[in-house]
């Protein structure tokens, strides 16, 4: 169990206002101090909310709290576990598109959907919702990826200044497939041999923007499939998370990516290297998903994956991207 017991930062101009008590030494590098609050369940007469750890590789449940109504002391808790665990689940959630906007902007301001597949931008009057459905209407796929898998990716890495983070929320879920499979990118930077970690301290890999993670063009994109000339975006190839300073791989995908400076074939023995290591089971937590489950991961510091499932079954999920405000930084 953990208290519903938070501090809040009080130096000027401080932009992650509350701040858990539990991990301040985290972030005592940019904050000047904490004033604390405490309750505890048997203060308040309710149970409180709880961070329940997945015991795999990453990733916690957060129980007894409703989204829609969440205060500064829970989202305290929920803002601290999310650095610890990298990824939160939230079940049983009854969010409307704006209250899933609301409570992602907590978290900072959002990006705009990256344009699906079919040409369609985003949800009719939201521009921050990104919409992964399989589901067919009017002769037009409602959302992107279909029922196929999705490869290994972190979001929208394509970009100058990737999202920080996304949430996932699931309107409707197949009974069978469709299930979300995320990996740790700190234990994969950590689990790297020393002599590995030198050979590509200060190396840049640039992430495709042709193909998105089901395997289809972007739009308005050249299909190409040279990694040398795709088009993309360097980042470092190890990333320092400007939060809780913690190394982490940033491979963002697989296809066409290229690491700057070596021959297509160093760059291709290299990054199969690499990706052995980030994707051993080990590494890696898997979500069943059930309708009102909400995921919350951290793009800085993982990656994610898609089972594919029976097309004939409906999957609708609705995402919104939050905004870093840095670069990916080595
Ligand atoms: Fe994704």
């Amino acid at each position: 169990m953990l208290w519903r017991t938070a501090g809040v930062c009080y130096c000027r101009g401080c932009r992650a206002a509350w701040l858990p008590i539990r991990t301040p030494v985290r972030y005592n590098g940019a904050h000047r101090g904490f004033f604390f609050d405490a309750t505890s369940p048997r203060e308040t007469g309710k149970e409180g909310i709880t961070v329940v750890p997945t015991g795999g590789a990453l990733g916690a449940e957060i129980r007894n709290v409703d989204l829609r109504t969440i205060d500064d002391v829970d989202f305290a808790v929920v803002f601290g576990a999310w650095h610890d665990h990298l990824l939160l689940l939230f079940r049983e959630q009854e969010l409307s598109d704006e209250e899933l906007i609301d409570f992602s902007r907590r978290f900072g301001e959002l990006d705009w959907a990256p344009i699906q597949e079919s040409g369609r931008r985003f949800v009719e009057g939201h521009p921050e919702i990104y919409v992964v459905s399989n589901v067919v209407e009017n002769g037009m796929p409602i959302g992107s990826l279909g029922a196929g898998e999705a490869t290994w990716h972190t979001d929208m890495s394509y970009l100058e200044v990737p999202p920080k983070a996304s949430m996932l929320y699931a309107l409707e879920a197949p009974r069978f497939g469709g299930d979300t499979y995320f990996n740790n990118m700190y234990g994969a930077y950590e689990s790297l041999p020393e002599e590995l970690k030198r050979r590509i301290e200060g190396l840049s890999l640039k992430h495709d923007g042709t193909y998105n993670s089901g395997g289809y063009l972007r739009q308005g994109v050249t299909p190409v499939d040279d990694p040398m000339i795709s088009p993309g975006v360097y980042h470092p190839l190890v990333c320092t998370h400007p939060e809780t300073r913690r190394r982490a791989l940033y491979l963002g995908r697989r296809r066409n990516a290229y690491i700057g400076g070596l021959s297509l074939a160093e760059s291709e023995s290299l990054l199969e290297k690499l990706w052995s290591y980030a994707t051993r089971a080990g590494l890696a937590w898997g979500h069943k998903w059930r309708a009102g489950d909400l995921v919350l991961w951290d793009n800085r510091c993982t990656m994610h994956r898609r089972d594919s499932f029976d097309a004939a079954s409906r999957r609708i999920m609705h995402r919104t991207q939050i905004r870093d405000e840095v670069a990916p930084r080595a």
